[in-house]
């Protein structure tokens, strides 16, 4: 039987997204409800594996004062890494090459040393994938889904898509008129890695007239047609929204940075390739706007506000009733819990038959296909 917990940690891994810091604020609070103590692990799992580098400690008492005020604010009081993955942690190597090297063990060396009784691991797939296998090597683990790109399964949503889609859509909204005063195509490039959730929910709740996703190669044919039909009707400027991993049909993936030395591949260059090829075909002035980090930045949204703290609050119930190696997930109306397992390594990409996917085809968007 495992033993009663008292003291539980929370970390926040991979890029950071609107509502981590209302997770925590939830977390801490349910936590100091059921007279537990919660403490924060800075920037991914740094905070024990380099504590070196934290001059008031890699790992902090999160007290309820702690986490006052902080639901509304964007980012995480404790600090994020995409470069952290202490199964393959980034070393320098004794020939002075940069390596990688399993650093788990001492992860849950910490936990047992300190006390520490459980974990909400807060995070996209690759710290969910790290949060299942921490689990299988026996530490008590809860995850919460967090991602602006919405691209994890199991879940209906992860929290922080929506701040990203209603700012992408305001962005929309202003570029219209700046397109129609010069009669411009404008192409705006969205986040979202290799899943297309955000350039799709905006571009239609924004009325662009062209949305490119990484899960429709793409032609731009139709999309010049469709340029060249609504100047015949008048309607001079054009808008495109263009998913940082949208892909032509005859073409590759656009990169702004290989993946080197921990770091994945960095997308992005796809929205100003679009804009060039479609200036040299409708002879139109074509210019490119990319949204990229402001996606992530700003206060979350109600919506997502509230998702973080019901997801944040659930993983504490989770852990009280025993469970561990689950995730939280949003099942409307309710959460529930699915196994990390399930969740790991698995991209939910946009569903072609989705009703979504089907009213961008009915309002006469035109999808590149
Ligand atoms: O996963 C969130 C995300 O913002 C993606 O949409 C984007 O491709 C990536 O992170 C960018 O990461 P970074 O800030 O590390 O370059």
């Amino acid at each position: 039987m495992t033993h009663p917990i008292r003291r539980i940690a929370i970390c926040t891994g991979g890029g950071d997204a609107p509502g981590l810091n209302a997770v925590i604020r939830a977390v801490v609070l349910t936590a100091a409800n059921r007279g537990w103590e919660g403490y924060g692990i800075r920037d991914g799992f740094n905070g024990i594996l380099c504590p070196e580098r934290y001059l008031e400690g890699g790992v902090f008492r999160l007290t309820e004062e702690r986490v006052r005020g902080i639901g509304h604010l964007g980012g995480t009081i404790l600090g994020t890494t995409s470069r952290g993955n202490p199964f393959h942690f980034p070393t320098r190597l004794a020939d002075g090459s940069s390596g990688e090297v399993d650093r788990s063990d001492e992860i849950l060396e910490y936990f047992a040393r300190h006390e520490l009784d459980a974990l909400v691991s807060v995070g996209g797939d690759g710290s969910l994938t790290i949060a299942d296998a921490l689990h299988k090597k026996g530490l008590r683990v809860v995850g919460v889904p967090k991602t602006i790109d919405n691209d994890l399964d199991k879940t209906v949503t992860t929290f922080g898509f929506d701040t990203a889609v209603s700012f992408a859509t305001e962005c929309l909204d202003r570029l219209h008129s700046t397109a129609e005063s010069h009669q411009r195509v404008l192409v705006v490039e969205v986040m979202g890695r290799y899943a297309g959730w955000i350039a799709l929910h905006s571009g239609i709740a924004g009325n662009a007239h062209s949305i490119l996703l990484p899960e429709i190669p793409f032609d731009l044919e139709p999309v010049v047609r469709q340029i060249r039909q609504r100047d015949e009707q008048g309607r001079m400027y054009s808008l495109v929204v263009v998913a940082e991993g949208a892909i032509p049909r005859h073409g590759h993936l656009e990169l702004a940075a290989a993946a080197q030395g921990g770091h994945e591949q960095r997308l992005g260059g796809i929205g100003e390739h679009v804009a060039k090829q479609l200036q040299e075909r409708t002879g139109k002035e074509a210019r490119v706007v990319v949204l990229g980090h402001l996606l992530r930045g700003g206060s979350p949204t109600s919506f997502d506000r509230l998702a973080a703290l019901r997801f944040g609050a659930a993983a504490v119930r989770a852990l009280d009733q025993g469970l561990s190696g689950v995730m939280v997930a949003l099942a409307f109306p309710n959460v529930n819990y699915v196994a990390l397992a399930d969740v790991a390594g698995r991209m939910k990409a946009v569903p072609m038959d989705s009703d979504t996917v089907q009213t961008a085809r009915d309002l006469g968007i035109c999808l590149g296909d």
